[in-house]
């Protein structure tokens, strides 16, 4: 089965043509330097740029697959959450080229999706816990199956990174940060400032990040050295993210997954193969952690052989926390 992959739910416009479930050909087109002057994104700017670029990047995509658009099966879109004039861009442009074709649409949850980026290449076995950590969301789901999963956790304020963001901008470092503040924290070898490590109580296992943000914050306003700042916000963040994901893992998950953005990080990764050695550690591939179309067209693929298709008008949800 041919599937298109569209994603638009931020900053990133991503077109993928999978071919069952496999990576055929990948576009992503960032938008990260017209952000980077206003230190975040801009919904409405966000919004403009993908409706001038999507049209391109689908083309580009079937060049480079060999393919024109009469040979898709079907169209795979996120639907949410996300900001919602980004993600009208998407699922517009999807139903309208699915309809165009006579052939059926389908809304991802980009959330889910992020975890589906890990099986493109890689077998899962399930049940299985999975981590999803990215500027968006930091969440935590039982997967008993591709498209059954269930949210145990997640964060209570900002998500990891969205607090990495923060404090690296605060450091001076650009938008988006993570990779540079990762990046810093590496560079000179120096004594990392000590942040308190969070845990919550209460049972479900949530995270918070705004506390040690502040922390941060604080520690950057009385002259504490940027690279000692980054390696201890790091290694807060990372513990936080480690011991609270191992808390929540069952006897009977088979593995453990983690996507998201900030999956990319080395030092997340260390961490988590160092801390579980129970069961194997799957990581969403390097060029696929950051938002793309093939985790997309990944999800979409296990939907339609479910029979799961989205009827021609459904809105586009920014608050999305189905899996349809
Ligand atoms: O998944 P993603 O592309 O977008 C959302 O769905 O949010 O994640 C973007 C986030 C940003 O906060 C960015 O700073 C972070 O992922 N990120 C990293 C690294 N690379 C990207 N955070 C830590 N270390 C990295 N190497
Ligand atoms: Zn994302």
């Amino acid at each position: 089965m041919l599937v298109l992959g569209v994603e638009t739910s931020c900053d990133e416009t991503s077109v993928a043509v999978m071919a069952d479930g496999a990576i055929v050909s990948l576009r992503i087109a960032s938008q990260a330097p017209l952000h980077s002057a206003t230190g975040g994104v801009v919904p409405e700017t966000a919004a403009r740029r993908h409706l001038e670029v999507i049209r391109e990047q689908t083309e580009q995509a079937l060049l480079e697959a060999g393919l024109t658009a009469r040979d898709l099966d079907a169209v795979a879109y996120t639907r949410g959450p996300g900001l919602l004039g980004c993600l009208l861009v998407g699922s517009s442009f999807s139903q309208g080229l699915a309809m165009s074709l006579g052939i059926p649409a389908v809304g991802v949850n980009h959330v889910l999706a992020h975890i589906h980026a890990a099986f493109i290449d890689q077998d899962a076995i399930f049940p299985l816990l999975a981590l999803v950590v990215s500027g968006g969301h930091t969440s935590l789901y039982r997967f008993s199956a591709p498209i059954m999963a269930e949210l145990i956790g997640e964060t209570r304020d900002d998500a990891a990174g969205e607090a990495l963001d923060k404090v690296a901008r605060l450091l001076g470092l650009g938008y988006p940060g993570g990779a540079a503040l990762e990046q810093l924290a590496a560079s000179e070898p120096t004594e990392a400032w000590q942040f308190p490590r969070v845990r919550l109580s209460g049972g479900r296992p949530d995270f918070s990040f705004s506390g040690v943000k502040t922390a941060a914050r604080q520690a950057i306003a009385a002259g504490a050295k940027p690279a000692a700042v980054a390696c201890g916000f790091q290694q807060a963040v990372v513990s936080q993210l480690v011991e609270t994901t191992c808390q929540a893992l069952l006897a009977s998950d088979r593995m453990l997954v983690v996507g998201g953005g900030v999956s990319a990080n080395q030092a997340l990764r260390r961490a988590f193969q160092e801390r579980v050695r129970s069961r194997p550690v799957l990581f969403a591939p390097l060029r696929l952690c950051s938002d793309n179309a093939a985790m997309i067209g990944r999800l979409g693929w296990e939907m339609l052989l479910a029979g799961i298709k989205t009827p021609l008008g459904t809105a586009a949800s920014s608050r999305l926390d189905t899996l349809t």
